[in-house]
């Protein structure tokens, strides 16, 4: 039974999951941000603070079990906010030292990616991706699209020279007054919207490092974005006849790009299973666009459902027990790291 603990942003998470699969999963979204319209790292660290006991006590609950019943504790301590992951760190370090249960550090890119491999992640019917798979990492801090081997190897093939993926709903967001985190309402109302109004420029883009297939960039998107709205006459009006129109055609733009890459790896790769996790594997547009690319290249699509795309402590126990298994143990010496990359082991 491994307790997870996550900290890395704006969500207290704690996890129970064993061999069967998550018994406990629960998650403090601090609202506290939303009026500042992004995070303010000062105010998320004293928020984690104050919730990270409630939430491992919630867990607890849920599970219907005690801190006795803990047998590893595995903590996110990268990449994030430092002043945030330091708050999960510290309360991990105590809770396995006190309950004298081994510790184990989790990337959290690594928890994002092998999230689909945890029992009861994806729908009933469906089983985990073999190794190795695709595996697109897509949320407000990543944009990473890597192959996933035995043995926590992991080789990129794309990235983003500048936003991330789920940075440019939020910020697009902004421009149209939808608050923050603005991925869901965007999502919601391009369902109701005409992706074929207007027509903004790709956010897929050449590689620029050796070895990728190809690269993002989304800062053209999101001043296309600012300029469409800047130059229409009468915006307030505009907007409201078209919100839903400029939503779609923003998110469609962003959906295809993301699939045209996934299309091309499997081409270059011939691995045929893909994975999409992180907050925008939630959207609805992006999963529609991305299975009906399966449909047509004959490749296995693979989407944790919408509570274990977004942060979750979940997917932290588990790489934490998966990593425990094949002999990874961590030292009470292990330190927050703010940049950590997605490793190779
Ligand atoms: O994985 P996540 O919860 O946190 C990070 O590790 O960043 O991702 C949060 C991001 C936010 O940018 C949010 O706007 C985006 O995921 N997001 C969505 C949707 N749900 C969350 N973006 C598009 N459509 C959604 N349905
Ligand atoms: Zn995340």
């Amino acid at each position: 039974m491994t307790l997870g603990i996550e900290s890395s942003c704006d969500d207290t998470a704690a996890a129970l999951v064993d061999a069967s699969g998550v018994r406990a999963s629960v998650v403090a979204s601090q609202l506290v941000h939303r009026k500042y319209g992004g995070v303010v790292p000062e105010l998320a660290s004293r928020a984690h603070q104050q919730q990270v006991v409630p939430v491992v006590r919630a867990a607890l609950e849920q599970a219907g079990m005690t801190r006795a019943d803990v047998e590893a504790v595995a903590v996110t301590y990268g990449p994030g906010l430092a002043g945030a992951l330091h708050v999960g760190l510290s309360f991990a370090k105590a809770y396995a030292f006190a309950l004298g249960v081994p510790l184990v550090g989790v990337n959290h890119l690594e928890g994002h990616v092998y999230s689909v491999r945890m029992p009861g992640a994806l729908g009933e019917e469906q089983s985990a991706p073999p190794l190795p798979y695709l595996c697109l990492v897509v949320s407000g801090g990543h944009t990473v699209l890597v192959r996933v081997d035995e043995g926590f190897r992991h080789t990129v093939l794309a990235t983003t020279r500048d936003d991330a993926a789920g940075e440019a709903f939020d910020k697009v967001g902004k421009m149209l007054d939808l608050g923050y985190p603005a991925g869901p309402a965007i999502d919601k109302l391009a369902a109701q919207g005409d992706a074929g109004f207007h027509t903004f420029p790709s956010v897929r883009q050449e590689a620029t490092e050796p070895g990728h297939i190809a690269s993002f960039s989304f800062s053209g998107l999101k001043t296309a974005v600012l300029y469409h709205l800047r130059d229409v006459p009468e915006r307030a009006a505009y907007l409201e006849r078209h919100l839903a129109d400029v939503c779609a055609s923003f998110q469609r733009t962003v959906t295809r790009g993301l699939v045209a890459v996934l299309r091309d790896a499997v081409r270059t790769t011939d691995v045929r299973h893909v994975a999409i996790v992180g907050g925008v594997s939630a959207n609805r547009g992006l999963r529609e666009e991305a299975e009906a690319a399966a449909q047509a290249d004959g490749f296995d699509l693979y989407v944790p459902a919408p509570r274990f795309c977004t942060d979750n402590a979940a997917m932290i126990a588990y790489t934490g027990a998966v990593k425990l298994a094949a002999g990874h143990r961590s030292e009470m010496t292990l330190r927050a790291e703010p940049s950590l990359p997605l490793g190779m082991g």
